[in-house]
């Protein structure tokens, strides 16, 4: 970062973005696809990360439900209440604006807010936007596919987010691959759907690599991100707590950290963008079932 604000509470990053930095938005992220760029996308849940993350050259920010494991130290992503997501959506927009940033923030809609009908999620959205979301993110496929265009019709961007949801972990039986053999088809169906249904972005967890490269090459204005999904989508997004080193937890095997030969949390999100840009991270041969 080349310059930084003094607080009575520490220093806070405060430097726009290079002049050469536009604001990201969906036309911009259309065009960053159409010339093959890939986005790169990280989660924050306060102020400092996400100003340090887009100082950094970060494309999108998720304030992932994750804070609940993150930040809030429970077992999983159910427990965790659309007003908490409201109260770090707007530190992180908070933070993001202080630096005058650029990122594209997107606010993820909690286990509960958006299950029981098309206008309870429109609701919570609404929430979501109001605190300076984006964009926001449900999960599953499939029962979501109506949601979704509602939304889209009420002119909130909707990222969808399939493979493994982590906000139905009990039900899939844990962290596992999702979309080997015939399964595959039902995930490929499911993603044409949402981003018929009008998704801009598609999050891929944890889904073989070849099957997430045939995702992206059906959806060419439907944006995948994958996260232990393999090189061949249009983008990659990682918990930032997890490409720093500083997990509570063991790490997933598809993970790197970036810490690792970095002066700083700065430089090891920029070693993270450049990583994702050139296609050198992830490897897909690292792991079975990107193979
Ligand atoms: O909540 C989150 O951080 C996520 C990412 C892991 C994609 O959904």
């Amino acid at each position: 970062m080349s310059n930084t604000g003094s607080t009575p509470y520490g220093t806070l990053p405060t430097n726009s973005p290079s002049p050469t930095r536009r604001p990201v938005s969906l036309p911009r992220l259309q065009e960053m696809r159409d010339r093959g760029e890939k986005i790169a996308m990280l989660t924050a849940y306060d102020a400092t990360f996400a100003a340090v993350a887009d100082a950094a050259g970060i494309d999108c920010i998720l304030v992932g439900d994750s804070l609940g494991m993150v930040c809030q130290g429970l077992h999983s992503t159910v427990g965790v209440s659309l007003e908490t997501m409201r109260y770090h959506t707007e530190s992180v927009t908070r933070g993001i604006r202080r630096g005058r940033g650029a990122a594209w923030v997107i606010g993820d809609l909690p286990f509960g807010s958006y299950h029981e009908s098309s206008e309870q999620a429109l609701r919570s959205a609404a929430v979501l936007m109001q605190a300076g979301a984006h964009m926001v993110k449900l999960e599953g496929g499939g029962w979501t596919t109506r949601t979704v265009q509602f939304l889209v019709e009420r002119g909130i961007p909707v990222c969808a987010h399939i493979g493994l949801t982590p906000q139905t972990v009990h039900a899939l039986g844990g962290y596992r691959v999702q979309g080997r053999d015939a399964q595959g088809t039902v995930l490929k169906q499911q993603a044409i759907e949402l981003a018929e249904a009008g998704a801009t972005m598609l999050v891929l967890e944890m889904v073989p690599a070849p099957l997430s490269a045939e995702i992206t090459q059906a959806l060419p204005t439907c944006h995948t991100i994958g996260i232990g999904a393999g090189v061949g989508t249009a983008g990659q997004v990682l918990v930032m707590h997890d490409m720093l080193g500083i997990n509570l937890g063991k790490n997933a095997k598809f993970v790197r950290n970036f810490m690792t030969g970095s002066s700083g949390v700065g430089d090891a999100i920029q070693r993270y963008v450049a990583a994702v840009k050139s296609g050198e991270f992830p490897v897909d041969t690292e792991h079975a079932w990107m193979a």
